[in-house]
């Protein structure tokens, strides 16, 4: 097989890079280890920036999420009794979008055959091949045969734990992480949202956050120490403490229900340099992992794919070379705001078993000059709605 991009990994990034080359007429091929109804089982954060949106509009595939997903113009920040409002919509004259990231992947996996866009499920033993040179490609095994693929370049699109990543040599790429002393919990519950925008809380007993999916679907998290386990947390256990971490208000308003699912992620600050080797590019997870404070995991992977995308097109339709050569440092300066923003707002946010009186008094003395300042919920307001790219 020939190609001009080889895409290894289906999730979003894969799924999203490949309809945005097949739309400017490239060739390219998607390779996955997991079957479709694997990647849509996976649940996670629901916020959507500009930019992501914007992409999808681009693709033509915005209807569903236009019709519904909910426009949000702000989100609280609740700190004992106050709620502090950050109206991103007055402070920045945009909105973000909630609508859950399966969902953007069911989309744009439904919409991928309209695209011409081939994608092959089920893989295993991906190898990736002279990433140096002109001529990479990507070896994998299917029904017991193995194949190959000859491209021009190849995108490692394959998450966290994918090989891409690896096939940098230690020589060339270096990893930088940050691992945080706690899980999030969270409950997906077909019941009506505690309030109409989301709340991030910081209360004396640690994290939550409340969410949504719909007018009728509410997503809830708490923050737990790693050694918890999810078979502890009965749903009447985790409804208690989130009606004690979120505050009296949310909680005269919260509705419980059973859970659709519930599971503890760990949290992780992770970014690995540089995002391009040779004829490798890597977007998404593959190259970074952000804590789900401020849900920019989705939204950098969407920066990423619009960055390579337009490098990918100005390489294979003039042999702009420029344009391969600058996307690590183009997406990374991207990448590390984003990086920043995620550690401060978790940094804020959660009560870290390290600290001390001093670090909650700095807590303090921030929330109450973010509460007090236009500037600060601003500085706030810009970074949530998502940075320029
Ligand atoms: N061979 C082929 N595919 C692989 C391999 C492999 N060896 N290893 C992993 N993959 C696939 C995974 O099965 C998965 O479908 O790569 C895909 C990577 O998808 P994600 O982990 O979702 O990463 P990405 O597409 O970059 O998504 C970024 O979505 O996953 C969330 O939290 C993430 O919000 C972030 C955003
Ligand atoms: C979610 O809805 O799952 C979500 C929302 C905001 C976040 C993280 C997760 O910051």
């Amino acid at each position: 097989m020939r190609t001009q991009v080889a895409i290894v990994g289906a999730g979003p990034s894969g799924l999203l890079l490949g309809s945005l080359l097949r739309a400017e007429g490239i060739e390219c091929v998607v390779i996955e280890r997991q079957t479709p109804d694997h990647i849509l089982s996976r649940i996670r954060a629901g916020v959507l920036e500009q930019i992501t949106v914007q992409l999808m509009e681009r693709l033509g595939i915005d209807g569903r999420m236009k019709a519904e997903g909910l426009p949000h113009g702000g989100f609280n920040l609740a700190d004992g009794e106050r709620l502090i409002r950050i109206d991103i919509e007055a402070l920045t004259g945009k909105q973000v979008m909630v609508y859950g990231q399966t969902e953007i992947t069911r989309d744009l996996m439904a919409a991928a055959p309209s695209f011409g866009l081939e994608i092959i499920y089920g893989v295993q033993d991906v190898a990736l091949h002279d990433i140096e040179s002109d001529a990479p490609s990507v070896t994998w095994s299917k029904d017991g045969t193995e194949q190959r693929i000859d491209a021009q370049f190849v995108v490692g699109c394959d998450g966290f734990h994918g090989p891409s990543r690896r096939a940098i040599p230690d020589a060339v790429g270096r990893s930088l992480e940050k691992v945080y002393p706690f899980g999030w919990l969270g409950i997906l519950a077909d019941v009506p949202p505690c309030n109409h925008e989301l709340i991030y809380a910081n209360h004396e007993r640690g994290f939550a956050l409340a969410s949504m999916r719909s007018s009728t679907r509410s997503r809830y998290y708490i923050d737990v120490p790693l050694t918890e386990r999810v078979e502890d947390w009965s749903d009447d256990r985790l409804w208690d403490e989130l009606e004690i971490r979120l505050g009296p208000q949310a909680a005269a308003s919260m509705t419980r229900g059973p859970s659709l699912e519930k599971s503890i992620a760990p949290l992780r600050s992770f970014v690995s340099e540089p995002m391009r080797h040779g004829r490798l590019l890597l977007c998404g997870d593959a190259a970074h992992i952000v804590p789900p404070t401020g849900a920019k995991g989705l939204n950098l992977a969407a920066s990423d794919v619009h960055y390579a995308s337009q490098a990918l097109v100005a390489h294979l339709r003039t042999n702009d070379t420029d344009a391969i050569a600058g996307y690590s440092d183009k997406a990374l300066a991207r990448v590390w705001k984003a990086e920043r923003f995620s550690w401060s707002l978790t940094r804020l946010m959660h009560r870290f078993p390290e600290d001390g009186a001093f670090e909650r008094r700095m807590q303090v003395a921030e929330l109450d000059y973010i509460a007090s300042s236009e500037a600060a919920r601003q500085a706030i307001a810009e970074n949530y709605v998502g940075l320029p790219i």
